[in-house]
Protein backbone atom coordinates (compact mmCIF):
# COMPACT_ATOMS: atom_id res chain seq x y z
CA UNK A 1 0.00 0.00 0.00
CA UNK A 2 1.96 3.15 -0.94
CA UNK A 3 2.19 5.83 2.11
CA UNK A 4 1.15 8.90 0.75
CA UNK A 5 1.49 11.87 3.40
CA UNK A 6 -0.48 14.61 1.02
CA UNK A 7 -4.59 13.94 0.11
CA UNK A 8 -3.79 16.49 -2.62
CA UNK A 9 -1.58 14.62 -4.47
CA UNK A 10 -3.22 11.36 -3.74
CA UNK A 11 -6.69 12.77 -5.14
CA UNK A 12 -4.92 13.73 -8.53
CA UNK A 13 -3.82 10.56 -8.52
CA UNK A 14 -6.90 8.84 -8.46
CA UNK A 15 -8.45 11.06 -10.70
CA UNK A 16 -5.72 10.49 -13.48
CA UNK A 17 -5.84 6.62 -12.69
CA UNK A 18 -9.51 6.38 -12.99
CA UNK A 19 -9.54 7.83 -16.29
CA UNK A 20 -7.23 5.67 -16.99
CA UNK A 21 -8.60 2.48 -16.03
CA UNK A 22 -12.19 3.78 -17.19
CA UNK A 23 -13.21 3.94 -13.76
CA UNK A 24 -16.31 4.84 -11.80
CA UNK A 25 -15.73 5.54 -7.71
CA UNK A 26 -19.42 4.95 -6.39
CA UNK A 27 -19.92 6.39 -2.74
CA UNK A 28 -22.18 5.83 0.26
CA UNK A 29 -23.19 8.58 1.98
CA UNK A 30 -22.17 7.07 5.37
CA UNK A 31 -18.60 7.40 3.43
CA UNK A 32 -15.69 10.02 5.16
CA UNK A 33 -15.94 13.25 3.02
CA UNK A 34 -13.26 13.08 1.38
CA UNK A 35 -14.25 9.90 -0.53
CA UNK A 36 -17.80 11.49 -1.26
CA UNK A 37 -15.55 14.53 -2.53
CA UNK A 38 -13.60 11.87 -4.91
CA UNK A 39 -17.32 9.70 -5.83
CA UNK A 40 -19.08 10.21 -9.08
CA UNK A 41 -22.03 9.31 -7.53
CA UNK A 42 -22.68 9.72 -3.80
CA UNK A 43 -26.04 7.91 -2.96
CA UNK A 44 -28.21 5.23 -1.11
CA UNK A 45 -28.20 1.74 -2.10
CA UNK A 46 -31.22 1.72 -4.14
CA UNK A 47 -29.41 4.87 -5.94
CA UNK A 48 -25.97 3.22 -6.30
CA UNK A 49 -27.54 -0.25 -7.28
CA UNK A 50 -29.29 1.26 -10.44
CA UNK A 51 -25.96 2.87 -11.40
CA UNK A 52 -23.66 -0.01 -10.86
CA UNK A 53 -26.42 -1.84 -13.07
CA UNK A 54 -26.45 0.99 -16.09
CA UNK A 55 -22.55 2.47 -15.76
CA UNK A 56 -20.46 1.94 -19.13
CA UNK A 57 -17.29 1.88 -16.51
CA UNK A 58 -15.32 -0.81 -16.68
CA UNK A 59 -14.03 -0.43 -13.20
CA UNK A 60 -16.39 -0.22 -10.24
CA UNK A 61 -14.60 1.41 -7.24
CA UNK A 62 -17.10 0.50 -4.61
CA UNK A 63 -16.76 2.95 -1.62
CA UNK A 64 -19.36 1.16 0.63
CA UNK A 65 -19.40 -2.18 2.39
CA UNK A 66 -19.31 -5.85 1.13
CA UNK A 67 -23.05 -6.43 0.19
CA UNK A 68 -22.95 -3.28 -2.05
CA UNK A 69 -19.77 -4.66 -3.61
CA UNK A 70 -21.28 -7.91 -4.14
CA UNK A 71 -24.60 -6.32 -5.70
CA UNK A 72 -23.01 -4.43 -8.12
CA UNK A 73 -21.20 -7.41 -9.11
CA UNK A 74 -24.26 -9.48 -9.41
CA UNK A 75 -25.82 -6.84 -11.51
CA UNK A 76 -22.41 -5.89 -13.95
CA UNK A 77 -20.54 -9.29 -13.60
CA UNK A 78 -18.51 -8.28 -16.61
CA UNK A 79 -17.22 -5.12 -14.65
CA UNK A 80 -14.56 -5.44 -12.35
CA UNK A 81 -15.71 -4.40 -9.10
CA UNK A 82 -13.52 -3.46 -6.39
CA UNK A 83 -13.52 -2.64 -2.81
CA UNK A 84 -10.93 -0.84 -1.27
CA UNK A 85 -11.18 -2.60 2.05
CA UNK A 86 -11.84 -5.81 1.68
CA UNK A 87 -13.11 -6.04 5.43
CA UNK A 88 -15.31 -3.87 5.28
CA UNK A 89 -18.45 -5.75 6.13
CA UNK A 90 -22.18 -4.95 7.40
CA UNK A 91 -22.96 -6.92 11.06
CA UNK A 92 -26.88 -6.56 10.06
CA UNK A 93 -25.91 -8.69 7.12
CA UNK A 94 -24.26 -11.52 8.83
CA UNK A 95 -27.18 -12.21 10.81
CA UNK A 96 -28.75 -14.14 8.25
CA UNK A 97 -27.03 -17.18 6.29
CA UNK A 98 -28.27 -19.18 3.69
CA UNK A 99 -28.34 -22.02 5.43
CA UNK A 100 -30.50 -20.77 8.10
CA UNK A 101 -32.91 -18.86 6.03
CA UNK A 102 -33.42 -22.42 4.46
CA UNK A 103 -34.38 -23.63 7.60
CA UNK A 104 -37.02 -21.08 7.98
CA UNK A 105 -38.06 -21.82 4.52
CA UNK A 106 -38.75 -25.46 5.15
CA UNK A 107 -40.97 -24.28 8.53
CA UNK A 108 -43.24 -22.17 6.09
CA UNK A 109 -43.76 -23.90 2.70
CA UNK A 110 -44.87 -21.65 -0.01
CA UNK A 111 -43.61 -18.28 1.80
CA UNK A 112 -42.53 -15.43 -0.16
CA UNK A 113 -39.15 -14.29 0.65
CA UNK A 114 -38.06 -10.97 1.00
CA UNK A 115 -34.20 -9.61 1.52
CA UNK A 116 -33.07 -6.21 2.93
CA UNK A 117 -30.37 -5.17 0.46
CA UNK A 118 -27.95 -5.52 3.18
CA UNK A 119 -27.08 -9.24 2.43
CA UNK A 120 -24.94 -11.43 1.04
CA UNK A 121 -25.47 -12.67 -2.33
CA UNK A 122 -25.95 -16.36 -1.32
CA UNK A 123 -29.06 -15.04 1.21
CA UNK A 124 -30.04 -12.86 -2.06
CA UNK A 125 -30.22 -16.02 -4.09
CA UNK A 126 -32.67 -17.92 -1.74
CA UNK A 127 -34.86 -14.66 -2.15
CA UNK A 128 -37.72 -14.26 -4.35
CA UNK A 129 -37.12 -10.36 -4.62
CA UNK A 130 -34.87 -7.89 -2.41
CA UNK A 131 -35.45 -4.10 -1.33
CA UNK A 132 -33.55 -1.53 0.20
CA UNK A 133 -35.05 1.44 2.50
CA UNK A 134 -36.27 3.29 -0.21
CA UNK A 135 -38.89 0.80 -2.11
CA UNK A 136 -38.91 -1.55 1.10
CA UNK A 137 -42.81 -0.64 1.12
CA UNK A 138 -43.26 -0.46 -2.18
CA UNK A 139 -41.35 -3.95 -2.49
CA UNK A 140 -43.53 -5.63 0.17
CA UNK A 141 -47.18 -4.32 -1.61
CA UNK A 142 -46.27 -5.35 -4.99
CA UNK A 143 -46.55 -9.23 -3.16
CA UNK A 144 -49.85 -11.10 -3.97
CA UNK A 145 -51.84 -11.62 -0.61
CA UNK A 146 -52.44 -14.68 -0.60
CA UNK A 147 -49.10 -16.52 0.86
CA UNK A 148 -46.78 -15.62 4.01
CA UNK A 149 -44.26 -13.38 3.60
CA UNK A 150 -40.67 -13.78 5.28
CA UNK A 151 -38.32 -10.71 5.59
CA UNK A 152 -34.84 -10.75 6.31
CA UNK A 153 -32.79 -9.95 8.00
CA UNK A 154 -33.99 -6.43 9.84
CA UNK A 155 -36.59 -6.14 12.74
CA UNK A 156 -36.71 -2.97 12.88
CA UNK A 157 -37.59 -1.98 9.37
CA UNK A 158 -39.37 -5.22 8.76
CA UNK A 159 -41.45 -3.46 11.93
CA UNK A 160 -41.55 -0.48 9.96
CA UNK A 161 -43.00 -1.79 6.41
CA UNK A 162 -45.71 -3.88 8.37
CA UNK A 163 -46.70 -1.09 9.98
CA UNK A 164 -46.91 1.13 6.89
CA UNK A 165 -48.47 -1.60 4.25
CA UNK A 166 -50.32 -3.43 7.27
CA UNK A 167 -49.21 -6.81 5.91
CA UNK A 168 -48.03 -9.51 8.40
CA UNK A 169 -44.50 -10.67 7.69
CA UNK A 170 -42.50 -13.57 9.66
CA UNK A 171 -39.31 -11.00 10.63
CA UNK A 172 -35.73 -12.17 11.16
CA UNK A 173 -34.46 -10.86 14.74
CA UNK A 174 -31.29 -9.07 12.70
CA UNK A 175 -30.54 -5.69 13.48
CA UNK A 176 -27.96 -2.65 12.48
CA UNK A 177 -26.23 -2.72 15.67
CA UNK A 178 -25.30 1.16 14.98
CA UNK A 179 -29.02 2.21 14.45
CA UNK A 180 -30.38 0.13 16.79
CA UNK A 181 -28.46 1.44 20.19
CA UNK A 182 -30.29 4.77 19.35
CA UNK A 183 -33.21 5.32 22.19
CA UNK A 184 -36.24 7.63 21.96
CA UNK A 185 -34.68 8.91 25.00
CA UNK A 186 -31.35 10.06 23.15
CA UNK A 187 -33.85 11.55 20.58
CA UNK A 188 -35.77 13.45 22.96
CA UNK A 189 -32.78 15.31 24.64
CA UNK A 190 -31.54 16.30 21.48
CA UNK A 191 -35.26 17.67 20.56
CA UNK A 192 -35.22 19.24 23.83
CA UNK A 193 -32.29 21.61 22.97
CA UNK A 194 -33.38 21.78 19.29
CA UNK A 195 -37.41 22.41 19.64
CA UNK A 196 -37.72 23.95 16.13
CA UNK A 197 -35.75 20.91 14.45
CA UNK A 198 -37.18 18.21 12.44
CA UNK A 199 -36.62 14.55 12.95
CA UNK A 200 -35.83 13.02 10.27
CA UNK A 201 -35.12 8.62 11.10
CA UNK A 202 -33.78 6.12 9.07
CA UNK A 203 -35.69 2.78 9.52
CA UNK A 204 -33.41 1.02 11.00
CA UNK A 205 -34.07 2.75 14.07
CA UNK A 206 -35.92 0.97 16.93
CA UNK A 207 -39.70 1.32 16.26
CA UNK A 208 -39.67 3.69 19.86
CA UNK A 209 -37.32 6.13 17.65
CA UNK A 210 -39.34 5.72 14.40
CA UNK A 211 -42.24 7.02 16.04
CA UNK A 212 -40.50 10.17 17.17
CA UNK A 213 -40.01 11.27 13.01
CA UNK A 214 -40.99 13.87 11.57
CA UNK A 215 -40.08 11.98 7.97
CA UNK A 216 -38.89 8.33 7.99
CA UNK A 217 -36.98 7.77 4.86
CA UNK A 218 -33.71 6.15 3.26
CA UNK A 219 -30.50 8.09 3.63
CA UNK A 220 -31.24 10.16 -0.08
CA UNK A 221 -34.54 10.17 1.03
CA UNK A 222 -33.61 12.38 3.99
CA UNK A 223 -31.61 14.46 1.73
CA UNK A 224 -34.12 15.46 -0.16
CA UNK A 225 -36.86 16.15 2.16
CA UNK A 226 -34.06 18.46 4.08
CA UNK A 227 -33.54 19.95 0.55
CA UNK A 228 -37.67 20.13 -0.18
CA UNK A 229 -38.54 21.26 3.02
CA UNK A 230 -38.62 24.71 4.35
CA UNK A 231 -37.24 24.12 8.16
CA UNK A 232 -33.84 25.49 8.85
CA UNK A 233 -33.08 22.53 11.63
CA UNK A 234 -32.91 19.06 11.13
CA UNK A 235 -32.36 16.01 13.76
CA UNK A 236 -30.51 13.35 11.70
CA UNK A 237 -31.04 9.60 13.20
CA UNK A 238 -28.53 7.98 10.90
CA UNK A 239 -24.70 7.41 10.84
CA UNK A 240 -23.30 10.37 11.05
CA UNK A 241 -21.29 10.49 7.77
CA UNK A 242 -24.71 11.72 6.28
CA UNK A 243 -24.11 14.98 7.62
CA UNK A 244 -21.29 15.46 5.05
CA UNK A 245 -23.80 15.60 2.09
CA UNK A 246 -26.81 17.75 4.36
CA UNK A 247 -24.30 20.59 4.83
CA UNK A 248 -23.01 20.29 1.42
CA UNK A 249 -26.94 20.34 -0.39
CA UNK A 250 -28.30 22.26 2.26
CA UNK A 251 -25.43 24.90 3.37
CA UNK A 252 -28.01 27.58 5.25
CA UNK A 253 -30.01 24.66 7.32
CA UNK A 254 -28.58 23.58 10.85
CA UNK A 255 -27.85 19.80 11.23
CA UNK A 256 -27.52 17.87 14.65
CA UNK A 257 -27.00 13.94 14.79
CA UNK A 258 -29.43 12.61 16.95
CA UNK A 259 -26.44 10.89 18.83
CA UNK A 260 -22.40 10.64 18.62
CA UNK A 261 -22.66 6.98 18.59
CA UNK A 262 -24.09 6.75 15.45
CA UNK A 263 -20.90 5.77 13.56
CA UNK A 264 -20.39 2.75 11.39
CA UNK A 265 -16.31 1.66 12.17
CA UNK A 266 -16.80 -0.37 8.66
CA UNK A 267 -18.16 2.49 6.35
CA UNK A 268 -15.37 4.54 7.56
CA UNK A 269 -12.47 2.41 7.01
CA UNK A 270 -12.18 2.92 3.68
CA UNK A 271 -9.25 5.90 2.72
CA UNK A 272 -8.41 7.72 -0.15
CA UNK A 273 -4.79 5.39 -0.11
CA UNK A 274 -6.66 1.97 0.04
CA UNK A 275 -8.86 4.05 -3.72
CA UNK A 276 -5.89 4.78 -4.67
CA UNK A 277 -4.24 1.15 -4.17
CA UNK A 278 -7.31 -0.19 -5.73
CA UNK A 279 -7.09 1.22 -8.68
CA UNK A 280 -3.62 0.76 -9.10
CA UNK A 281 -3.83 -3.06 -8.37
CA UNK A 282 -7.41 -3.16 -9.46
CA UNK A 283 -7.95 -5.34 -6.55
CA UNK A 284 -9.29 -6.39 -3.79
CA UNK A 285 -12.06 -7.60 -6.39
CA UNK A 286 -15.13 -8.74 -5.60
CA UNK A 287 -16.97 -11.53 -7.32
CA UNK A 288 -19.43 -13.55 -7.00
CA UNK A 289 -19.53 -17.48 -7.85
CA UNK A 290 -22.08 -17.98 -11.05
CA UNK A 291 -24.66 -20.21 -9.59
CA UNK A 292 -25.62 -18.21 -6.91
CA UNK A 293 -25.67 -14.97 -9.13
CA UNK A 294 -27.62 -16.03 -11.80
CA UNK A 295 -30.09 -16.75 -8.23
CA UNK A 296 -29.35 -13.62 -6.25
CA UNK A 297 -30.07 -11.36 -9.85
CA UNK A 298 -33.77 -12.67 -10.13
CA UNK A 299 -33.90 -10.92 -6.38
CA UNK A 300 -32.38 -7.73 -7.44
CA UNK A 301 -33.49 -7.41 -10.84
CA UNK A 302 -37.36 -7.94 -9.51
CA UNK A 303 -36.45 -4.98 -6.94
CA UNK A 304 -35.08 -2.80 -9.71
CA UNK A 305 -38.44 -3.59 -11.51
CA UNK A 306 -40.54 -1.96 -8.60
CA UNK A 307 -41.44 1.45 -9.51
P1 LIG B 1 -29.64 3.31 2.62
O1 LIG B 1 -30.13 2.32 1.64
O2 LIG B 1 -30.73 4.17 3.18
O3 LIG B 1 -28.53 4.09 2.05
O4 LIG B 1 -29.08 2.53 3.89
C1 LIG B 1 -28.05 1.60 3.80
C2 LIG B 1 -27.53 1.25 5.12
O5 LIG B 1 -26.64 0.45 5.27
C3 LIG B 1 -28.15 1.89 6.26
O6 LIG B 1 -27.47 1.56 7.41
FE1 LIG C 1 -24.63 -2.26 8.05
FE2 LIG C 1 -25.56 -0.64 9.94
FE3 LIG C 1 -23.19 -0.13 8.84
FE4 LIG C 1 -25.49 0.23 7.44
S1 LIG C 1 -24.82 1.35 9.26
S2 LIG C 1 -23.61 -0.79 6.71
S3 LIG C 1 -26.72 -1.49 8.24
S4 LIG C 1 -23.75 -1.94 10.08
Amino acid sequence: MPNVANPTQVIAEIMQLKQQRNAIILSHVYQPPEIQEVADLVGDSLELSRRAAATDASVIVFCGVHFMAESAAILSPQKTVLLPEVNAGCPMANTVTAEALRAKKSELPGAQVVCYVNTSAAVKAECDIACTSANAVQVLTSLPTDRPIIFVPDKNLGSYMSKQSGREMHIWEGCCPIHDQLTADEVLKVKSEHPQALVLVHPECRPEVVELADHVASTTGMLRFARESQNKEYIVATEKGILHQFNKQCPNKSFYPASDKLVCRDMRSITLEKVLHSLQTLEPRVTVNAEIRERALKSLERMLAVQ
